[in-house]
């Protein structure tokens, strides 16, 4: 964002957690775009910027992805901060086929809690972050767009991607242990622990991907 606003333009970056707006920083200065960019602490659900202040509001991973939140709340607040002619985007993970060969297994877990997370089980069908559409048409969002990203993985994978793979499988999965079967968790034990002769990352002909969903629109006068 900070390169596409060009010089004279400027780019606020908001986060809940001073440990990932740390990070943020870390990577701001790397990229050399330290002079365009400000982050702030702050909730998404109680913006603490004025009505109409930016051309442009972006979230990614949180609005209409993380459970705690509100869409209609949250994607109401991008909407108010950005001024009318403005675009609102959230872009969140939608889905992945990680376990190449094992498409039970994977279904398995992926019918868990932590492995459908950040949706729970009780959670209203429009909370879904496929139902995007519908939170863009009641804030009254033009031109509203929706788009699907996919990204993929091969191998040979380098240790800094298997070490991210397995902090993914971890993440998906790895409080699944009371929801499945013995052998189940222990298939994934098998094909998911580094430490497993198994390793599904070693595999020569490791392949998986994973899909990004996008809904972007403009706001009206
Ligand atoms: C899945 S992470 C995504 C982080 C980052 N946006 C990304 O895509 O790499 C979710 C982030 O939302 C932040 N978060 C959670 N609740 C929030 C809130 N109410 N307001 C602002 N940020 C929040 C968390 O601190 C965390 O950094």
């Amino acid at each position: 964002m900070a390169e596409a606003v060009g010089e004279g333009g400027s780019v606020t970056g908001l986060d809940l957690s001073s440990d990932f707006l740390v990070r943020a920083e870390e990577i701001v200065k790397e990229t050399g775009y330290s002079g365009r960019v400000t982050l702030k602490t702050g909730d998404v659900n109680a913006l603490p910027f004025d009505d109409n202040t930016f051309d442009w509001a972006w979230s990614a991973n949180l609005v209409g992805y993380h459970s705690a939140l509100k869409p209609i709340v949250s994607v109401g607040e991008l909407v108010r901060v950005v001024r009318p002619g403005g675009a609102v985007a959230i872009i969140f993970w939608s889905s992945q086929q990680l376990l190449s060969g094992h498409p039970m297994l994977e279904a398995r877990l992926n019918a868990t809690t932590p492995g459908i997370a950040p949706f729970t089980t009780g959670m209203s069908p429009d909370s879904h972050s496929l139902r995007g559409l519908g939170w863009f048409r009641a804030l009254r969002l033009m031109d509203v767009r929706a788009f699907t990203f996919l990204g993929d993985v091969r191998a040979p994978l380098s240790d800094e991607m298997k070490d991210a793979m397995a902090s993914l499988f971890e993440m998906r999965w790895g409080g699944a242990k009371s929801e499945v079967s013995h052998g189940v968790w222990d298939e994934y034990h098998r094909l998911c622990q580094p430490e497993s002769g198994e390793f599904i990352l070693n595999l020569e002909d490791y392949y998986a991907f994973f899909t990004y969903t996008m809904f972007a629109g403009v706001v009206g006068e």
